[in-house]
């Protein structure tokens, strides 16, 4: 196989390092040329360049680096772009988090009203990144796990509807493993049944291969009897965790994506959080900070030993999607992709998370051939359509449809919150946002001079 070049979009992130040390633990059936970092933060982008260049060296890969922030040398006849972008950083999600909070609502990067503020700066710098791929790189594959998801796949369905990418979330993964943690399973052994929207699904089935049967109502009992062992998580996933076995008590007929504890226990989620420090300021003084001291680090030459960077399992799933690809395995992932009929009773143009297969042709939705219950089938309709509106208000630049998305989302008790909540995002946003124009509030000023 002739080597590759793969562009890491948000290069700057933490998770880059894991991500490259993964691909290159590979050898022969990943061959790579080069790697780009492309991040529109030259800071950031170089920090990770020395930290990337220095492992490069220590781990003797002989790959060739380039650190850009200009889209063309990023993309011009890469294979593989990477996308993890966070469009305005910990910065911006620190407002996401606290501004919803401040309302005595759910403040979450991904969920709730920080989820849609979130979703409206990354639409807007995904799809013109997206622009400059289709312009420099048609033939590359985007593996794409820029949050919100739902919301950033259904704005690339919408404007490239046959861009080449794979959107997926690991979260599926995060909790087969805590399974496994937990429990003793071996994921690999497990064809799981799965639906939903992003961060927002139910498990139907976990077929354990090497048992030969379902396993999910004897996963659902030990959570219930024992629940997790989170001795491996940190402080924030650990209470996620244990949040998700109060919703197994509550619904003990699927075993649910952590995620939806935002949605139905959200006076608990807010009740636990501190409002003055919440996961954006966690990540700001562990990763954010350990990036920076691993740079002083190399810069000074000293404590080179103490520097622990590795490949790690959520570089891991990507680099394994990628693969898939590659070598046209048909892998199953769990992915984000348009319904088109995989869940039957739910509408068409959706964009659902879903088993799929991978190949050389990208994804392969698996069809559940089974509605859904009427529960999960309602509090999807209510967040597929307040997302919908999200997306409509942003390619309209719409005012009205962005204030029925807020009202819509199921963390929202009320207009009046809703809508305080919306003008200080907007605020607070700027120019992250698209300009939203009040047309409706205009015809009405005229009509009433
Ligand atoms: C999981 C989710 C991701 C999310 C991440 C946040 O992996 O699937 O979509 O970005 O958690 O983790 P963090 O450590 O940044 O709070
Ligand atoms: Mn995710």
């Amino acid at each position: 196989m002739d080597k590759k070049t793969i562009t890491i979009a948000g290069g700057g992130s933490g998770y880059t390092p894991g991500i490259i040390l993964t691909v290159l633990e590979q050898g022969s059936q990943f061959p790579i040329k080069e790697i780009r970092l492309y991040d529109i933060d030259p800071i950031r982008n170089c920090d990770m360049g020395i930290i990337l260049e220095y492992l490069l060296k220590r781990d003797g890969h002989d790959v060739n680096l380039v650190v850009t922030e200009d889209p063309k040398l990023a993309f011009s006849g890469t294979d593989f772009i990477f996308s993890q972008i966070r469009a305005g950083g910990m910065e911006m999600r620190e407002y996401d988090e606290k501004i919803p909070l401040k309302y005595g609502l759910v403040g979450q990067e991904t969920c709730g009203l920080g989820g849609f503020s979130y979703g409206m700066r990354s639409m807007k710098s995904f799809l013109e990144m997206v622009g400059y791929i289709q312009k420099y790189a048609p033939e590359a594959w985007i593996l794409n796990y820029t949050n919100p998801e739902s919301i950033v796949s259904e704005s690339v369905r919408r404007q490239f509807p046959s861009i080449k990418i794979i959107n997926a979330c690991d979260m599926t993964i995060g909790i087969e493993e805590m399974l496994e943690h937990s429990f003793g399973y071996n994921r690999k052994k497990f064809i799981s049944q799965y639906y939903g929207l992003n961060h927002f699904g139910w498990y139907r089935e976990i077929y354990d291969v090497s048992k030969g049967k379902d396993i999910m109502p004897e996963i659902i009992n030990k959570l219930i009897e024992t629940g997790f062992d989170i001795s491996i998580q940190d402080a924030s996933w650990g209470q996620a965790f244990k949040l998700m076995e109060s919703m197994i008590k509550d619904f003990p007929t699927n075993l649910p994506n952590n995620y939806l504890e935002y949605y139905l226990y959200g006076n608990r989620v807010v009740a636990h959080e501190d409002p003055n420090y919440t996961r954006a300021n966690e990540i700001m003084d562990g990763r954010l900070t350990k990036i920076k001291e691993t740079v002083a680090k190399i810069k000074e030459n000293r404590d080179l030993d103490t520097i622990d960077y590795q490949g790690n399992g959520h570089g891991l799933y990507i680099v394994e999607i990628a693969l898939s690809i590659l070598h046209n395995k048909n892998d199953r992932f769990m992915l984000i992709v348009p319904n088109k009929g995989a869940i039957p009773n739910l509408r068409q143009d959706a964009v659902v998370e879903v088993p799929c297969y991978v190949n050389a042709k990208g994804a392969e939705p698996i069809s559940l051939r089974q509605d859904i219950p009427d529960f999960h089938k309602g509090l999807m309709e209510a967040q597929v359509a307040a997302e919908k509106l999200l997306v409509d208000a942003f390619f309209e630049q719409s005012y009205q449809k962005a204030l029925e998305a807020f009202t819509l989302n199921q963390t929202v008790p009320n207009v009046d919150v809703a809508k305080a909540i919306l003008d200080e995002f907007i605020q607070v946003n700027g120019d992250y946002w698209v300009e939203l124009k009040k047309e409706g509030s205009a015809v009405y000023e005229l009509v009433n001079s």
